[in-house]
């Protein structure tokens, strides 16, 4: 077996087929080919490998280059996408060799973070990924809204093609990058796909300036209102939107909305009947999973404790090592240590602080780690629980 890396055009005849089938209705049909065939103008900055024999791909990894809020610090981020082997192929190690080669390059290439949508999460937790929080859906009818009908607000929003609302969307969703938890979007070449999505997007301004804005569509007259992320900079955008939202109660019955974890749409009104889900379910409804693939790059990640510990990180390629620790001023520094570790983590485990999604104790109970007493609060104080919100899907 041999891994090649391939380019935007050679993965149609390589990387296509074992996507298709894995992931597509089959068998597919020549316009599926060819749909793909021109979509990749758009992965020309993705990076393909494929495990080969006889010259034939039997595996195929895929790697976007994205970039990722972490508490604060925008690192570069691999988007792994696009895992498949041949069903005649599998279970002889192709995914395996290929992730780690993937990584390693992502990582030369100055990937700091990385992460993906696994078809099952303990797969993906040998190779140092921890699941992040799924995606909630509200769903509601407009008029539990109905008291924003009357509510004078000071913006508006205007709905527009997302052809031409793009440049505003897209800028909207670079300045959350720098603002959101685990906010994270792709390069312009990839992002630039988007441009023809066949959506709605309602912009909500205040003084011009874009506080908010949310993709959508409408299936029928009296049915679902079928909308994406809600995107905002504070709560006027949310409410510009909810209330854009409640001017359709005579037209849907339902509104279905993404929200993340950190919101609570029980509290959008009195009265409010909704129903928040996020369903997990194998193969094709996981959270995401995100990993570290260096620890010097967490330096410059806000924390608010003043302390500092030794940890060790243990089993990993790219981050096993001891490192020191020290919150000083707001912000984290690590740096390679040669002290007795008060902790011992997998990269799983380091990865679950530094992402905010479990403390100390429930790393150890997950089985990420062990974490001496008196280091459960340096640990909980330099990386406090924080839900991130991913947003980009791939
Ligand atoms: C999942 C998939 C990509 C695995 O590819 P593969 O080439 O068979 O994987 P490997 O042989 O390299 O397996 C790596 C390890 O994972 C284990 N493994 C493989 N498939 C697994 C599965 N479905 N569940 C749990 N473990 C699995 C292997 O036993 C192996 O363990 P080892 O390292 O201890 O030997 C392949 O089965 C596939 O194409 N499935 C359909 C598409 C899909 O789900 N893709 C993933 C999208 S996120």
């Amino acid at each position: 077996m041999q891994i090649r890396q391939v380019t935007a055009d050679e993965r149609t005849d390589t990387m296509f087929p074992l996507q298709t089938y894995a992931f597509m209705p089959s068998p597919w049909a020549d316009a599926d080919r060819e749909t793909y065939a021109r979509r990749m103008q758009y992965y020309r900055t993705a990076v393909g490998l494929v495990a080969e024999e006889d010259g034939q791909a039997l595996a195929g990894v895929g790697a976007f280059p994205m970039r990722q809020n972490v508490r604060g610090t925008v690192h570069d981020m691999a988007g792994v996408a696009s895992v498949a082997t041949h069903p005649s192929a599998r279970r002889r190690g192709f995914v395996r060799a290929l992730l780690g080669r993937l990584l390693q390059q992502m990582r030369d290439q100055g990937c700091t973070v990385s992460t993906l949508y696994p078809f099952r999460a303990s797969f993906y937790g040998r190779y140092g990924f921890v699941g992040l929080p799924r995606v909630r859906t509200a769903t509601f009818a407009p008029e539990g809204l109905s008291h924003l009908l009357k509510a004078d607000l000071p913006g508006e929003v205007e709905r527009l093609p997302m052809r031409d609302a793009f440049d505003d969307y897209t800028a909207l969703t670079l300045r959350l990058l720098g603002e959101r938890h685990g906010f994270s979007v792709f390069d312009e070449v990839r992002t630039a796909e988007f441009r023809d999505t066949p959506r709605w997007v309602a912009l909500a301004r205040v003084e011009g300036e874009v506080v908010g804005a949310v993709t959508y569509r409408i299936d029928r007259f009296g049915g679902d209102l079928l909308a994406d992320d809600l995107l905002t900079t504070g709560s006027l955008g949310k409410a510009l939107l909810l209330q854009y939202f409640a001017r359709h109660v005579d037209q849907v019955a339902c509104v279905k909305l993404k929200v993340g974890t950190d919101e609570v749409p029980d509290l959008w009104g009195t009265d409010f009947a909704v129903l928040t889900e996020g369903r997990v379910a194998h193969p094709s409804s996981n959270g995401p999973m995100a990993r570290l693939l260096s620890m010097e790059a967490l330096t410059g990640t806000s924390t608010p404790a003043e302390q500092a510990i030794t940890v060790e990180v243990v089993d990993d390629d790219f981050i096993a090592g001891r490192y020191q620790l020290t919150g000083e001023g707001g912000q984290l520094t690590v740096e390679p240590s040669k002290n007795e570790p008060r902790a011992t983590l997998t990269c799983a485990g380091i990865s679950a602080l530094a992402y905010g999604v479990l403390d100390p104790i429930e790393v150890v109970t997950r089985g990420f780690g062990q974490v001496e007493v008196s280091a459960v609060e340096p640990l909980s104080a330099l990386f406090p629980k924080r839900m991130p919100y991913l947003f980009a899907d791939f």
